[in-house]
């Protein structure tokens, strides 16, 4: 049931990493003045703990291939290889996606935390990117960054937004890489990419790039509150459906490392969902039937809506309607449905203990 499509030259990558869909990865632009405005005070012992981590630099080595890299690189299977080049597509857009926005913020505000801050970020950032862009040339297939920035659309994010977006991508990515990571620690003959070796490094990176947005919420925490809470479920609930999804339309890739996605993902939610509770005052009840039968709802209408697409003509199009008006109102019952709260922890900041 893979909805993917396959990518055969540079131009292609370009077009991929440009597509604007609901699960398509974003780059953002935001409202500087107020990032400009933003007082951390109320976290700064914590805050400047983090800093100096940022300024010790333990991965500033990490970023590199090896010599024995190059030999790892297997021949794949194409399906295999389809999906595998398309989650180092999706992965290279969400870095670079990052590395943009941080490095816009650090040229716009003069506010030194901030500043210091999204400096350390972009460097990161960039680290990342170039280095999935190195495994993509392998394939003849490296994304032109600078084109993908000039020309790729922009979605303007409120800054409240901005961090409930980034706080998780950068948490569930931790969760991603380091349940991959894991994995493939047990079961080594199933590494079928180099790659994947710098994962857990790597996912430190992120980890760390959440609690800076963790601290920023804390100390501002009318973010944490009434209304606002129902965008933190709003985006709870769409970064978690939007992986779900995805990974259940390249299910390849998952079944390559042995793990089935409906595990992977339900693993990655469990972490994250553990994760967020230094700043969330509540977390999605993602093992209840309910909740669980909704997602997979929302797969089978992604999977109608893109067979509605590639059938085309009227009853195509009438196809990718109904699957759409199903995939609205199954993520409103999701949003609707019972979530779990407690109190938040004195301490902020956890460690990347998974
Ligand atoms: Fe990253
Ligand atoms: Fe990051």
């Amino acid at each position: 049931m893979s909805a993917i499509e396959a990518l055969d030259n540079p131009d292609q990558v370009l077009q991929r990493a440009k597509t604007e869909n609901l699960i398509s990865p974003r780059f953002y632009t935001t409202d500087y003045a107020a990032m400009d405005r933003l007082d951390i005070s109320a976290v700064r012992a914590e805050w400047d703990a983090m800093l100096a981590e940022y300024e010790g630099d333990n991965n500033h080595d990490h970023f590199k291939r090896d010599e024995n890299f190059a030999a790892e690189i297997r021949t794949l299977e194409p399906a295999l290889q389809k999906e595998f080049l398309d989650f180092l597509v999706t992965s290279i857009t969400s870095e670079f996606s990052g590395c943009v926005l941080y490095n816009e913020i650090r040229k716009k505000v003069d506010n030194p935390d901030i500043k210091k801050l999204m400096t350390y970020l972009t460097r990161d950032e960039s680290r990342h990117a170039g280095f999935i862009n190195q495994s993509l040339k392998d394939y003849g297939l490296a994304v032109d960054l600078q084109k993908l920035k000039a020309t790729k659309a922009y979605t303007f994010f409120k800054p409240k937004y901005i961090f409930y977006a980034t706080y998780l991508s950068e948490k569930i990515g931790y969760a991603r890489y380091i349940t991959i990571f894991r994995q493939l620690e047990k079961h080594p003959e199933l590494r079928f990419h180099p790659i994947f070796r710098w994962f857990e490094r790597w996912c430190n990176d992120e980890f760390r790039h959440g609690e800076s947005f963790a601290l920023i919420m804390r100390a501002n925490p009318h973010l944490l509150r009434g209304m606002n809470l129902l965008w933190v479920r709003f985006f709870l609930l769409a970064v978690y459906a939007t992986m779900f999804v995805r990974d259940h339309t390249r299910p390849m890739l998952h079944r390559a490392m042995g793990l089935e996605p409906d595990d992977f993902d339900y693993r990655v939610f469990e972490i994250t969902s553990e994760i967020s509770r230094q700043v969330f005052p509540l977390t999605l009840d993602t093992d209840a039937p309910a909740f669980r039968a909704g997602l997979d709802r929302l797969v089978r209408a992604r999977v109608r809506f893109d067979a509605g697409r590639e059938r085309g003509g009227l009853r195509g199009r009438l196809q990718q309607a109904g699957a759409a008006v199903t995939g609205a109102v199954t993520f409103v019952r999701l949003f609707l449905h019972p979530v779990k709260r407690h109190d938040l922890p004195a301490q902020i900041r956890v460690a990347p203990v998974w």
